[in-house]
């Protein structure tokens, strides 16, 4: 077809004119969450949505409610022009107008990280963990699996209020006794990006993705035997609650998971009564009254709701965390005791050990041409293995060594095969340093560390005619040392709160197996044509639904424990040093790792079932908080929905907040009036609630540094019965040290049977 030129400016004007109208209605929208204060609406309205709705039609004739909010946040969401939510703001009762925020997964969407789940039969099945609920925020899920087996489950329990919704290949059948619930939620992504593409996502909760299915079948999926990946990871794959029901509410799309349809389901979950929030997801990081996702689990938490977040897979980077609110478990991975390695084998006859999860045809044994991609590519970025920057006539028959970083470490492996290539050497470079994630690639692959990776460079530079060969080595069980913290791990310290430490803990994230989506090969890239049952990946969002699951296990066990109980009972039994007495090292440096790594510590399940004692929190602990941060009376009701003042003659203090482990923030020379030499003093109250038999409690404390004395009062403490409550007061005197040191000690309570163990991060700011 050919355009005169008076069409082509017809055209041109028409655009123009169609782009500006366009542009004053829709452009400048943009999705905004609105709070209302719902207890305080004008007494001229009979219904809060009325009330809503008169107030958006006071700012805009056309502004539709994409969804209204009744439970953990009072409001609704719609697209706003900045002059519009600058009207808005100033109706009455409107708390907040907080712009949509765009969420991500906390993994790699590329199935990234691969491995295995431990998955011995840590707790008897039980009727009571058949009546828990694990709501998983994420992809969705692919229904029908062995891992949603509902055989030997009891009817779906009684509260349960939630729905099968019905889209795109999902009908109400799709749900059974194991799977109750799945609902998905995207209004918000489409107001952002028009309506779903269907040949491309399933507008349902049917899983396109897989990483949904992954995680709700690590938190609560039923046993399935013989799983595994291409014979990789081979075993018994189940969810840490086996028995337990699980909902999916699908969030997350191809563009991405939004704040407004995110709060959506939070909001109906809590409606629905699941009993435990799983979500692997973060961004957003801001003030709790700001952080959307922060009100929600809020809210949750006031229902006896745990919710259990992913740490960030922003590691080894300090401060690197998300999901940071206090009333939220935040979960960082570290490794799991299994491998699944591979062998690299040069010309000089050097052998280099690395990781993969290849299962096709393996290359003869014979050694070939090795070449490095920066020197076979006509990019200044070649040694990446970027799409389409490979030279095809220079990579046939050849081993492409490719660094880590740039792109999906499996789209680097299809890049090398599409160009010729016989196999890939994949080299970690220093932000990734000795990490191995073994991917499910398309052809014989090594991933390898950056030592060896610099080993396997120097001998290609020096060796006129390099050659090498790779050999797979099937799975290696027994690992030592593991766990490992993941390098990719979140870390601490906190950047919203230096007072409270987070994660909280470490549960496995580093090649986790389990069930799949049946819409995608395992590497999630659309030239993967296989199926799998089982995928191994890894990244926080793996390491979240462990505890989440745990968590479940925990409620079954204690129903009447609050979120902060069940937290506490983890916290306090991790543990976080190996056997020997080593602490639990760090794939970042080789080094051992610390509190800001791993938090209270790894997650072990076994003791957290009987804890001994937890440190408790309630709201009002929560608001007290709050007030520590000096929240205004407006902030506190935005994050919390309740009216509360905080006392002006109180001094409230973030440290005294009873949590169960410590981030003390220390005075530095220059910034205490005295000078050098000069201390500070610390002094924080917790108390102790009684969850096992009566006995007598006795503090011991150790400490890495000799810069800070530490002083418990009273040094015992005896329980006579259940839930009685006992205070302590811990007083830290620390000499003053350059600003940025970091410190670590302990403090434990132990009756010679239980130990309640506490983490002690000091830093000098
Ligand atoms: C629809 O569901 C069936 C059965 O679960 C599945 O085999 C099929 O692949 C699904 N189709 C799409 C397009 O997701
Ligand atoms: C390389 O090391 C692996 C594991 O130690 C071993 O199985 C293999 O035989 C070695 N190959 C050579 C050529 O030494
Ligand atoms: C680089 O090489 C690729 C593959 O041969 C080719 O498609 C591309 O056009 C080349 N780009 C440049 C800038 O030479
Ligand atoms: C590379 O890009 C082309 C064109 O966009 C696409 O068709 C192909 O699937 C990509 N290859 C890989 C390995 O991602
Ligand atoms: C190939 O790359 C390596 C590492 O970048 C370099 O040392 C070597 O000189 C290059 N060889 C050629 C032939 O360009
Ligand atoms: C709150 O205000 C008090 C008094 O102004 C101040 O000392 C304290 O540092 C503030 N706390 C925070 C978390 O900003």
């Amino acid at each position: 077809m050919k355009f005169s030129l008076l069409q082509i400016s017809l055209l041109l004007v028409f655009c123009y004119v169609y782009a500006a109208v366009e542009e004053k209605n829709q452009q400048f929208k943009k999705t905004y969450v609105i709070h209302m204060d719902r207890s305080n609406m004008p007494a001229s309205f009979d219904d809060h949505f009325q009330w809503y709705d008169s107030s958006l039609k006071s700012v805009s004739d056309s502004a539709a409610m994409l969804y209204t909010y009744s439970n953990v946040i009072h409001g609704f969401s719609t697209r706003l022009t900045v002059e519009e939510v600058e009207l808005l703001e100033k109706q009455p009762g409107i708390l907040a107008v907080l712009p949509e925020v765009i969420y991500e997964l906390h993994t790699t969407r590329t199935p990234e990280f691969l491995g295995l789940g431990k998955s011995e039969a840590l707790f008897p099945a039980s009727e009571a963990e058949s009546e828990v609920i694990v709501g998983v925020l994420d992809t969705g899920v692919w229904p029908g699996i062995k891992s949603f087996d509902d055989t030997g489950l009891g009817p779906v329990p009684k509260g349960w209020k939630g729905t099968c919704e019905v889209g795109k290949n999902f009908s109400s059948s799709s749900c059974n006794k194991k799977l109750i619930g799945a609902r998905f939620f995207s209004k918000g992504y489409e107001a952002a990006f028009g309506p779903i593409e269907e040949a491309a996502e399933s507008k349902s909760p049917r899983d396109d993705d897989g990483h949904g299915t992954h995680t709700a079948t690590t938190a609560a999926g039923s046993a399935v035997s013989g799983a595994s990946l291409f014979g990789y990871a081979t075993g018994k794959a189940r969810g840490m609650a086996t028995q337990a029901r699980v909902a999916a509410y699908k969030v997350c799309w191809l563009g991405g998971c939004f704040s407004s349809d995110i709060v959506a389901a939070m909001d109906k979950a809590v409606a629905d009564g699941v009993n435990v929030i799983s979500m692997s997801i973060g961004g957003g990081l801001t003030d709790y009254y700001r952080d959307t996702v922060a009100i929600g689990a809020f809210s949750a938490m006031e229902q006896g709701i745990l919710v259990s977040c992913s740490a960030g897979n922003g590691g080894p980077y300090s401060g690197s965390l998300s999901n940071v609110a206090p009333w939220i478990t935040t979960v960082g991975a570290g490794t799991l005791d299994r491998d699944f390695p591979a062998y690299v084998t040069l010309g000089n006859g050097k052998n280099f050990t690395g990781v993969s999860l290849y299962s096709g045809k393996p290359l003869s044994g014979s050694l070939v041409p090795l070449v490095h991609a920066a020197n076979v590519s006509n990019t200044t970025t070649g040694n990446l293995c970027l799409n389409g920057s490979l030279i095809p006539a220079k990579v046939a028959g050849k081993i492409v060594i490719c660094d880590r970083g740039g792109n999906a470490r499996a789209q680097k492996g299809m890049v090398v095969k599409d160009a010729g290539g016989l196999g890939m050497i994949l080299t970690n470079t220093d932000d990734f340093g000795e990490e191995l994630v073994a991917d499910a690639q398309l052809l014989p692959s090594a991933a390898v560390g950056q030592i060896a990776g610099d080993m396997i460079k120097k001998y290609l530079s020096s060796d006129p005619k390099p050659t090498a060969t790779i050999a797979s080595g099937g799975t290696h069980l027994g690992i030592r040392p593991s766990p490992v913290v993941a390098a990719f791990s979140s870390r601490g310290p906190n950047p919203i709160t230096p007072e409270i430490l987070k994660p909280d803990l470490i549960a496995p994230g580093v090649n986790i197996l389990a069930a799949w989506t049946g819409a995608i090969g395992p590497t999630g890239m659309e030239s993967d044509a296989r199926h799998v049952d089982f995928n191994i990946i890894s990244g926080t969002s793996m390491s979240c639904p462990h505890v989440s699951g745990l968590a479940a296990l925990l409620k079954a066990a204690h129903p009447e424990w609050s979120p902060a109980a069940i937290k506490s009972a983890l916290m306090t039994t991790a543990y976080s040093t190996y056997e020997n007495g080593g602490t639990i090292l760090d794939v970042a440096t080789g080094h051992a790792s610390t509190p800001f790594d791993y938090g209270a510590g790894h997650v072990d399940p076994v003791a957290a079932l009987d804890p001994g004692l937890v440190y408790d929190a309630t709201v009002d602990d929560y608001l007290g908080f709050l007030c520590a941060l000096n929240y205004s009376t407006s902030q506190i009701k935005l994050a919390t929905k309740r009216d509360f003042t905080c006392v002006s003659s109180k001094v409230y203090s973030l440290g005294n907040l009873n949590y169960p482990s410590f981030a003390v923030p220390l005075e530095t020379a220059s910034s205490s009036k005295g000078g050098a030499g000069v201390t500070s003093t610390v002094k924080y109250t917790r108390t102790l609630t009684n969850v096992g038999a009566s006995a007598t409690y006795k503090v011991s404390m150790s400490s890495e540094t000799q810069s800070v004395k530490m002083l418990v009062e009273p040094e015992s403490l005896s329980f006579s019965g259940p839930y009685e409550k006992k205070s302590y007061t811990v007083t830290f005197t620390a000499s003053s040290k350059p600003s940025g040191t970091t410190s670590f000690a302990r403090l434990q309570w132990s009756d010679g049977k239980h130990v309640v163990n506490s983490p002690i991060a000091f830093s000098w700011t």
